[in-house]
Order: structure tokens, then C-alpha cells, then sequence
């Protein structure tokens, strides 16, 4: 652990998205979402990750306005929902997120998931046009398998910036990171505390126990050597803080082989309609 200051300079950045973000999945009481947000960016987190899903775009926008941070210092990544994914759907979409978020862009726009209405012929031209007119200044992907990867390359104009998908030391995504470093597509990992399973793998706690910190930690800081963003999703102070810490953590390359080698596989978010190779 490094005794210097964490400060918002402290977290490596990808192509200008920094590495460690706020999720906001359920965190949709407005007054809590407000508070959150405000105290994750006041404690130098400058990326934070909602969907229109969520239904807390307006909560996040707040706590954006009312903490001490400007919009501009800000990476703000939003979803399109699988029912709102035909050409007009997306624009409406993001012209809903834009006015909720109380921005007039968003940093990195995803397709939440490749199911509903997505069809890449329709989708994704919304998404290069958003993108030409500056709406977003990224397009984003999640939950997209590496035949939906294919496909949308060849369709977007715009470059993939991200694939968001699910990612922790039970999942660790390798062949989707392989696929990812060889078309220059940044990873961001949901779920990267595997919703607090990562207490229960005993080698992350003997990890965690050398080093006097969270399970948490230990698996955010595996991420960030692995070069992918995390986004956990914190509502209380104490966790917040606590994720945040884990840039003070450097583990060393016996660490992080021994977390790779965790043979346990867990993915816990599959709703039916995800991609059929999931099962
Ligand atoms: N693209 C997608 O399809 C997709 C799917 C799922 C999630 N996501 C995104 O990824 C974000 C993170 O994923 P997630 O919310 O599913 O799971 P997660 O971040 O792995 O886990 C969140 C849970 O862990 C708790 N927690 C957070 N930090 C902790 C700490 N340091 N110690 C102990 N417990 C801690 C939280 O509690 P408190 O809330 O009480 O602090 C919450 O119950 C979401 O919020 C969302 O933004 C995207």
C-alpha cells in the first residue's frame, strides 16, 4: 500500500476513460442516487455508469450538478434498454438519457445488450449518428459475445470504444479480453465484486488478509492490472471509500497468477434473453 494521497489523478486511464467508475444498478431512490454520485465524485471518482434501465438517469445528473466537480471532469456513460434499440428508438433514447442526465453529451453511449429489438442494421447507424452529430462522443457495447463484436464492426462506422460485460476473478473474461486487445476495444467490467461473492474465495481473502484490505479491493485492483475499467456499485460511504482505496493496492505478479489461477466459474447476471452461447 502506497501512503500517497488518492486524488482523481491517481486512476489510470484508457483512451480517457478512467479505470474505476461508480455503478449504479439499484441504487434508483433519488435522494440516495443523488448522494452517492455527489460523494463518489467529491472523493475524486470521475466516471459513473447508468442506464436508461435504471431509472436513476435524473439521480445521477444531480449528484453530477450538485457535487464540487464540473460536467466537463466528468465520464459519463449511459445504455440504450433492448426494447429501444430500432433506428428511432435509439435517438429517442438518447435524446431521454440526455435531458434526464441534464447534459448535452454523453461520453460513451452503449447498447445495453444484443437481444429485443437490436438488429445491427438499424441499431447501430442511430449510433453512428449520434455520434456524428456529437451527442455521444463514444459508442459502447455490452454484453456483446465476440460473433455480436464481428458483426457490429462491420456495420459501425464509428470505432467500438468499450464492451461492457460482466467480469470478476470467477469470470475472467479471457477470451473476450483476447478478442478485445486484438480489435482495440477497451473492456469494462460489470459486476466486478461479483455482487460481494468475491468475500467467499478463500484465495482472494488470504490476499486480501496479507495485505490488510477488502476482498473488494483485492478484485479491483486485479482488473486495473488487467487494464480493464470496473464500475462497482457502491450506495454507502463506507463502500465507496472502500473502493476507492483499492488504487492504494498494487499486487504483485505472484498475486495476480494466483487469482488467475481460481478455477471456480460463476456468472451471476444471465436473464433469458441473453447471448444463447452463455449456455
Ligand atoms: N451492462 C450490464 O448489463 C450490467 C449488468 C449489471 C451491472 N451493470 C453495471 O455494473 C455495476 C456494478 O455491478 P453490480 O451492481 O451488479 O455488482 P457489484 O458492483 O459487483 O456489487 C454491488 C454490491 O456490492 C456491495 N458493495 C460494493 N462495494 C462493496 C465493498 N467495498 N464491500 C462490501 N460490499 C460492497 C454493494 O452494496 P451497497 O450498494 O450497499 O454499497 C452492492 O450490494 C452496476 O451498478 C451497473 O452500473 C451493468
Amino acid at each position: 500500500m502506497s501512503d500517497k494521497p488518492l486524488t482523481p489523478d491517481s486512476v489510470p486511464h484508457a483512451d480517457g476513460m478512467p479505470l474505476l467508475g461508480l455503478g449504479t444498478y439499484r441504487n434508483d431512490d433519488h435522494e440516495q442516487c443523488v448522494e452517492s454520485v455527489r460523494t463518489a465524485l467529491e472523493m475524486g471518482y470521475r466516471h459513473v455508469d447508468t442506464a436508461s434501465m435504471y431509472g436513476n438517469e435524473q439521480g445521477v445528473g444531480d449528484g453530477i450538478a450538485t457535487a464540487d466537480v464540473s460536467r466537463d471532469e466528468v465520464f459519463l456513460a449511459t445504455k440504450v434498454w433492448k426494447s429501444d434499440l430500432s433506428y428511432e428508438g435509439v435517438l429517442e433514447s438518447a435524446r431521454g438519457s440526455l435531458d434526464r442526465l441534464g447534459t448535452d453529451y454523453i461520453d460513451l453511449l452503449y447498447v445495453h445488450w444484443p437481444a429485443g429489438e437490436y438488429d445491427p442494421e438499424e441499431t447501430l447507424p442511430a449510433f453512428d449518428r449520434l455520434y456524428d452529430r456529437g451527442d455521444i462522443r463514444h459508442v459502447g457495447l455490452s454484453n456483446f459475445e465476440p460473433a455480436h463484436l464481428d458483426r457490429a464492426r462491420d456495420v459501425l462506422d464509428a470505432p467500438i470504444f468499450a464492451n461492457q460485460v460482466e467480469m470478476h476473478p470467477l469470470l475472467p473474461q479471457s477470451d473476450l479480453r483476447d478478442y478485445a486487445a486484438e480489435h482495440d476495444i477497451n473492456m469494462v467490467a460489470y459486476a466486478p465484486i461479483a455482487r460481494g461473492r468475491v468475500f467467499d474465495v478463500p484465495t482472494l481473502s488470504e490476499i486480501a488478509e496479507s495485505h490488510g484490505v477488502s476482498e473488494a479491493q483485492v478484485a479491483l485492483a486485479w482488473l486495473r492490472a488487467k487494464g480493464v475499467a470496473a464500475i462497482p456499485k457502491a450506495t454507502s460511504t463506507e463502500h465507496i471509500r472502500d473502493n476507492w482505496e483499492s488504487l492504494a493496492l498494487s499486487l504483485t505478479e505472484d498475486e495476480i497468477a494466483r487469482i488467475d489461477a481460481i478455477d471456480d466459474r460463476e456468472r451471476l447476471i444471465d436473464p433469458g434473453f441473453g447471448p444463447a452461447s452463455w449456455r
